[in-house]
């Protein structure tokens, strides 16, 4: 069956709400008659009202780049899944490696988040990858297999191809150093026969993504791959003119 890519741009700690306004305006006409693929950007929480309403009627849609599990509580510096929603958020990366590598979040959070998540209404994107240790020791597989099932392990089976989940190697985050075609092709893989074996026939639903030095030089190759449905791209999505084009080679890879 054919999924319809997704591509998404995680901002990281870029942009304040001016420099928002002035990238979305350069974006929309570059992507309006995109057809066939999703596009989403991953905004700081700062600017998510405002490209949310910059963003109404379009094609594009605006994700939180993490939440707190919890619907409210004493958990200073937080924003939980009811917050996002009242602003019409329509999804939340969880679990990204700096999240997991930087802020100590745990696999366990990670479970609980995506699962909030999906009850809320919030398309998750969940991240998983290995580190460049994991890779030369021959333990990527066991690491995807681990985030993977954890991360899932709450999603009830019928809601499963809800999730997109990136794999991101951690050693290609903004190294540029991007995976090869066969390293992304058999890691995307790999993870979408995990989830098949959580409920067989939701592996062919279920968008996974790559992520990790993506640019518009390399976007095209990636977005072909046979099990790679779209693109969480950093850096490269910072630029309209950059991000678009990737939009752009996902439309073309599609299919
Ligand atoms: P870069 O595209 O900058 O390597 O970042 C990838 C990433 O972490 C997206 O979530």
């Amino acid at each position: 069956m054919s999924r319809t890519p997704l591509v998404a741009g995680n901002w990281k700690m870029y942009k304040t709400v001016a420099e928002a306004e002035r990238y979305i305006q350069a974006l929309l006409p570059r992507v309006a008659s995109l057809e066939g693929v999703e596009i989403a950007v991953c905004t700081p929480f700062t600017a998510l009202q405002a490209m949310v309403d910059s963003t109404r009627g379009t094609r594009v849609g605006v994700y939180a780049q993490n939440m707190h599990e919890a619907a409210e509580g004493a958990f200073t510096g937080e924003v939980s899944a009811p917050m996002l929603v009242e602003l019409d958020v329509a999804g939340v990366v969880l679990g990204h490696s700096e999240r997991r590598q930087l802020f100590g979040e745990a696999d366990r959070a990670v479970a609980q988040k995506v699962l909030v998540a999906l009850q809320a209404g919030l398309r998750p994107i969940l991240c998983v990858g290995e580190t460049e240790e994991e890779r030369l020791a021959g333990d990527t597989e066991r690491k995807l297999r681990h985030q993977v099932q954890e991360g899932l392990e709450h999603v009830p089976q019928e809601r499963l191809s809800e999730v997109a989940i990136a794999y991101e190697p951690i050693w290609a985050i903004g190294t540029g150093r991007v995976a090869t075609p066969e390293q992304a092709q058999e890691a995307a893989s790999f993870v979408r026969a995990l989830v098949g074996a959580l409920h067989k026939g939701l592996d062919e639903q279920v968008k996974v993504l790559y992520g990790g030095s993506v640019n518009p030089g390399n976007a095209a190759e990636l977005l072909a791959l046979a099990d790679v449905d779209g693109a969480l791209v950093g850096g490269a999505s910072l630029d309209a003119e950059s991000f678009a084009a990737i939009a752009t080679a996902a439309r073309d890879g599609a299919g």
